[in-house]
């Protein structure tokens, strides 16, 4: 492997070359994860942005296809969802063919420089045949701009009202609050409602929402709105927090006025969900950005610049009376274990840069990667703060807060972790996914011993392998 690829993950999506941030249009159809994503393909910083376009039947092998959507007189193609209009309500399709419509961000850059405020509008795109390719509709914007700055990223949904009737729900991020729209035919959309004014965290402007309608584990219904955020995250930079609540007649009522993240690394940030899956699998499908934007630009990657986290499966759980959103690694990464290793010694030799490790904690613990270099990663649990010590664990002079121990308070006991390690990346769960944290990491060669320090029993590792 050439050094220039050192860091290019085994298992975590990435593009052949060039930029890329939010996932985008996630859906499911015939079999098939389809995942866009924001894509600049001349370059390895921030550019015009297309939506970029890979399938998957498994989630974990990504194939890359020609680019979905190109910037056109619009604008640049901003973050946005994908549906299955099955009844063809927009009437794009045929009921023999009914199609998938894209809705996303049109960000008019000359607009922006001439110092306008309304330029961005949202836009849709139809396929016929089955999200190979797009396009764009005639009537294009859909939803234009009052002279609103900040004004994207639309997640459509459908909802079914009390009297049975559907609609089509569009969630979009509007400053630092969230607005609803609602729509019978995805071309025509009506103002319901704004959300967030007096709740949840407001250090930045809120982007890539997503309406979820969940489970409880006591069987209520409970709608969950996610909102990322940038700046104003936990670790700095960028993070998603997300809501808990009740969506009804047009409106999203918070249960409480908690404030909940999602991922308590830095770099996890834009997660949203699979439109589309089977009702019969009932299962809440995930997938985030891998960076943060406090330095996503200057990562040392060479051809290629992020990665998105690993799927997850959203669900909520109860800790001690309060609902909390899990995120557990899909099950499909299961597939992945090629050798297991059990290990009982202190300290042990890793056997690839692509692993996953379980092992059963005594609540406070420590481990630790290493390498030949000196260079260390450090996670543990002490005085109810589960953290990732990345100041020594490579690379980091590229930007001055990429150094740093990250934290995630955990008042109850820990039992469980899981670690997953990709080159440049490590996901951590404590307790089947009670608590998550993402973060990158650059070391200058792949980490070759763990130690474990303290709390470790039952240490297992896999050597994972497409
Ligand atoms: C979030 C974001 C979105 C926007 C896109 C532009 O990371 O800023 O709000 O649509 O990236 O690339």
């Amino acid at each position: 492997e050439s050094e220039l690829e050192t860091y290019r993950p085994e298992y975590h999506f990435t593009p052949k070359k060039g930029w890329i941030n939010d996932p985008n249009g996630m859906i499911f159809i015939d079999g098939e994860y389809h995942l866009f994503f924001q894509y600049y393909p001349d370059s390895t910083v921030w550019g015009p942005m297309h939506w970029g376009h890979a399938v998957s039947t498994d989630l974990v092998n990504w194939e890359e296809k020609p680019i979905g959507l190109y910037p056109d007189s619009l604008g640049y193609i901003f973050s946005g969802s994908a549906v299955y209009d099955g009844e063809n309500t927009s009437g794009l399709g045929s009921s023999e063919n009914p199609p998938l419509i894209a809705i996303f961000t049109y960000h008019d850059m000359e607009g922006e420089k001439s110092g306008k405020t309304d330029y961005q509008s949202q836009g849709i795109a139809f396929s016929l045949d089955k999200g190979k390719t797009w396009t764009k509709y005639a009537g294009n914007p859909v939803l234009p701009n009052q002279g609103i700055k900040d004004f994207r990223d639309p997640k459509v949904r459908q909802i079914i009202h009390p009297d049975g009737q559907k609609s089509w729900i569009m969630t979009l991020a509007v400053m630092d609050r969230i607005q609803f729209f609602e729509s019978p035919d995805l071309k025509n959309w009506k103002l319901l409602s704004e959300f967030g004014q007096d709740v949840g965290a407001h250090g930045g402007v809120w982007e890539c929402p997503d309406l979820l309608e969940m489970t409880a584990p006591d069987g209520t219904k409970k709608w969950v709105l996610l909102v990322s955020i940038n700046p104003g995250g936990p670790q700095k930079g960028s993070a998603t927090q997300y809501f808990i609540g009740n969506f009804a007649e047009g409106k999203f009522t918070p249960d409480d006025t908690m404030i909940r993240w999602l991922d308590y690394g830095p770099d996890n940030y834009a997660g949203v969900t699979w439109s589309n899956l089977p009702s019969s699998q009932n299962r809440t499908l995930f997938i985030g950005w891998m960076s943060n934007w406090l330095y996503a630009q200057v990562v040392p990657t060479k051809s290629w610049r992020s990665a998105m986290t690993l799927p997850r499966e959203l669900s909520l759980i109860d800790i001690n009376g309060t609902l909390l959103l899990q995120s557990k690694p899909a099950k499909e990464l299961e597939n992945l274990r090629k050798e297991e290793y059990s290990i009982s010694n202190e300290e042990y030799p890793l056997p690839s840069q692509a692993f996953e490790l379980i092992a059963e904690v005594e609540d406070e613990f420590t481990l630790e990667f290493s390498n030949e270099l000196g260079e260390k990663l450090i996670l543990s649990k002490e005085f109810g703060l589960v953290s990732i010590d990345r100041t020594r664990a490579g690379k980091s002079t590229f930007h001055e807060d990429f150094a740093a121990v990250h934290s995630s308070p955990m008042s109850w006991e820990a039992r469980t972790i899981r670690v997953f390690i990709d080159a440049s990346s490590i996901e951590l769960f404590v307790n089947e996914s009670e608590i998550t944290m993402t973060s990158l990491l650059f070391p200058g060669s792949p980490w070759k011993t763990v130690s474990l320090s303290k709390g470790l029993e039952d240490v297992r590792v896999f050597s994972l392998k497409k």
